[in-house]
């Protein structure tokens, strides 16, 4: 299938690891311009090793996403550079593991962190972007969330930032003149996604029977999704044949959710 997207340029928010990685992956080898940021220079150097044979325009830069200073600094280098973004991802996430088991043992300063790093984040670059989308009369914004952005089950203050972004993202879905300009709005909501060195990696080597149980009781495929998995999601759903998808909350997660 021609997904359209030859031409676009596409900002990937934490683009060099994990899902981001393959989401800028995706793009790239669809013809996309990519810029992607995180806070580690040398992993931004490792994802453009990755990126640079696909031959398209790529921008790498450190970018804290806790800072509003940093995520308009970044997109102004961007835009100075290409003239205007088309596709968003606010990809950058994370705090599902942050805090402790007894809620009321956990600090505000964690509640905080991850509102920022989630919700915050994607409203941060989503406000910063809208006017450039509105005067192109197009763009794409999709914000990868959690399963737990649907449903209960995790830590409150994870649950919560997610159902934020979601929320965020149904609420922009439904606004007749930011549709009127061409700009959909959507979230994709992962699973449970093995990713090489982050937490279910670890957790795999620390408990490997526990994991296995874990797998086998909540997993209906038997196993964890991939980045890539999720990626192909994400680029479909910025695709040409995705002109209608506008205000959803697509589960990318092997049926693992309890959600409708
Ligand atoms: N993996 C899963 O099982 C899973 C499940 C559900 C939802 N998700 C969601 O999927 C998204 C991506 O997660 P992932 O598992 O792919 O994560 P990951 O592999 O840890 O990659 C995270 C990316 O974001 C960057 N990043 C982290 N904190 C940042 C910050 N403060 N400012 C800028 N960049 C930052 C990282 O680079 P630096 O560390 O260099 O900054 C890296 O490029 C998140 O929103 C997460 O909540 C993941």
């Amino acid at each position: 299938m021609d997904l359209g997207l030859t031409g676009k340029r596409a900002l990937i928010t934490g683009g060099s690891h994990g899902i981001g990685l393959a989401t800028a992956e995706a793009f790239a080898a669809e013809g996309c311009d990519v810029a992607i940021c995180s806070r580690s220079s040398e992993r931004l150097s490792e994802a453009a090793q990755i990126l640079k044979p696909f031959g398209r325009r790529l921008i790498t830069d450190v970018c804290d996403v806790h800072s509003g200073p940093a995520i308009n600094a970044f997109c102004d280098q961007i835009l100075a550079a290409w003239g205007g973004v088309d596709i968003l991802v606010n990809n950058v996430g994370g705090g599902g593991r942050w805090g402790k088991p007894q809620v009321e043992d956990t600090d505000e300063k964690v509640w905080i962190e991850v509102y920022e790093k989630n919700a915050l984040a994607a409203v941060r670059f989503t406000m910063r972007l809208l006017p450039v989308m509105r005067k192109q009369k197009w763009g794409r914004v999709v914000t990868v969330t959690s399963r737990l952005g649907r449903e209960g089950g995790g830590r409150p203050w994870f649950n919560m930032a997610k159902a934020a972004q979601t929320s965020m993202m149904k609420t922009l879905g439904m606004n007749h003149d930011l549709a009127g300009d061409g700009i959909t709005f959507n979230s994709v909501a992962p699973g449970n996604i093995m990713i090489p060195n982050t937490g279910w990696e670890e957790e795999m080597k620390r408990d490997p029977e526990g994991y296995k149980k874990y797998v086998a009781q909540e997993c209906p495929l038997g196993r964890l999704g991939t980045p890539e998995e999720v990626a192909a999601v994400i680029a479909f759903v910025c695709s040409k044949a995705a002109s209608l998808v506008n205000g959803a909350a697509i589960a990318v997660d092997g049926g693992e959710s309890r959600a409708f």
